[in-house]
């Protein structure tokens, strides 16, 4: 791979050779990635980058798309197969747009939408002021209990009874814990409203059928394609057959133009190995991991959001230790282990320094690490943690944390960009 901009911009090369070093050597642990296979990075680099294309199979707007039209059909019932789903659109090209799509298809600007807050585990796409959502919708925002850092479905009922929104979304990308999909369904039918599960994050466990699926009690299921799915970086949206209509035009031409044909058959590959007992192994391992990191650490003295962990993804309070968020990041990125800043919920702390951490297990389960590389793991953290300005334990923990992880390779295939 890369043999062509390698003779080409030999500059540009050794950036992106850089970057597969950079995954190598380290232990990746933000919990929206993973690693995409070899065949979805051949895919996603394939000759459909050239086609230009728009609608849907049998009504597009420019020619020359038989091949594209049977695999945006394999892939939808792909899609459909894997998680029971009656409609699929596989065209989004990312989590957020996933998310516009469905806004566009069922709502005027101006209609109100009832979603988690953004600092208590929600996504800047459910109606952050930060995000044009909340310019285009009137947000109103439910959030977790205090005492049990999980979402508190009375609020929630509350408010969907006082606002009458004329959607209700849940999901978010810092919640560790399940969520009641079927209450969540009921409030908003019982107010007339619609449903959003975003699963961004947990689509892939969905997937391997872990943990429960909204599908069944869910007017609207949107995705990434990236995070515990392990594909490309795209977007896709499940819906009733009764709103297919509604969802396709909300996808095309509300929020995208031409599709990428190119990351639409990386996900259709993925949507096939998702559904192999490979694939659920590791996302049941996946969860294990991050349980037994949740126990580990909280050994250490640190404080779990919400006790633990349901799904792919802990959330840290750092408190305790008496550092915020930016300080353990960095000092983590300087030994070899990325996770990132994240507010807990009620957090004091700016969006920029946080009193948190989120960190995720899919990519290290991928590549192989169990309990006991997981334990290690807690224990190079609890060091970092208590030497975050100690130079010479920090290097130490490095060269443990790069002993650990050059025991599993990123890419079990031989992938040639590594020899530079
Ligand atoms: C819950 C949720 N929805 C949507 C998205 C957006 O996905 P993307 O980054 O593919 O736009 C994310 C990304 O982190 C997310 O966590």
């Amino acid at each position: 791979m890369l043999e062509a901009t390698k003779l080409a911009d030999e500059e540009l090369y050794h950036i992106v050779a850089g970057e597969l070093k950079r995954q190598e050597n380290n232990i990746e642990m933000i919990a929206s990635e993973s690693t995409a296979p070899i065949e979805a990075l051949e895919l996603s680099g394939s000759v459909f980058t050239n086609k230009t294309l728009e609608g849907y199979p049998g009504a597009r707007f420019q020619s020359g798309a038989g091949f594209a039209d049977q695999m945006e059909i394999l892939g939808v019932e792909r899609c459909k197969a894997l998680y029971q789903a009656e409609h699929a659109n596989i065209q989004p090209i990312s989590g957020s747009t996933a998310n516009y799509s469905v806004y566009a298809a069922i709502l005027k600007p101006g209609d109100t939408v009832l979603a988690m807050r953004l600092d208590q585990g929600g996504h800047l796409t459910h109606g952050s002021p930060a995000s044009t959502t909340s310019k285009f919708y009137n947000f109103v925002s439910y959030g977790v209990h205090k005492d049990t850092e999980q979402i508190n479905y009375e609020e929630l009922e509350a408010l969907a009874i006082e606002h009458k929104p004329k959607l209700i979304v849940s999901g978010g990308s810092s919640y560790p814990r399940l969520i009641d999909y079927e209450r969540i369904g009921n409030i908003a039918k019982s107010v007339g409203a619609y449903s959003m599960a975003d699963i961004a994050h947990v689509s892939g466990l969905v997937a391997a059928g872990i943990i429960p699926s909204p599908v069944p009690c869910t007017d609207f299921v949107s995705s990434s394609t990236t995070k515990t799915l392990c594909g490309p970086r795209g977007g896709m949206v499940l819906c009733k057959a009764e709103h297919a209509k509604a969802l396709d035009r909300g996808v095309f031409p509300r929020t995208i133009g031409s599709m990428h044909l190119q990351v639409m058959a990386a996900k259709t590959f993925v949507l096939k190995r998702a559904a192999t007992e490979e694939f659920k192994q590791t996302m049941i391992q996946t969860v294990k991991n991050a349980q037994h990191l949740a126990t580990c650490l909280e050994k250490h003295g640190f404080r779990i959001v919400s006790g633990g962990t349901d799904n792919h993804l802990v959330m840290v309070d750092l408190r305790p230790k008496g550092i915020t968020g930016k300080d353990f990041q960095d000092a983590l990125d300087y030994v070899g282990i990325t996770v990132n800043k994240n507010m807990i919920p009620f957090d004091t702390e700016k969006p920029s320094i946080t009193s948190g951490v989120r960190i995720g297990t899919t990519a290290i389960s991928q590549r192989g690490l169990k309990e006991n590389e997981v334990k290690q793991i807690a224990d190079i953290m609890n060091r970092v943690a208590q030497n975050i300005h100690n130079v010479e334990v920090l290097e130490a923990c490095k060269i443990e944390a790069i002993e650990l992880i050059s025991k599993f390779p990123l890419y079990k295939e031989k992938f040639d960009v590594v020899s530079i």
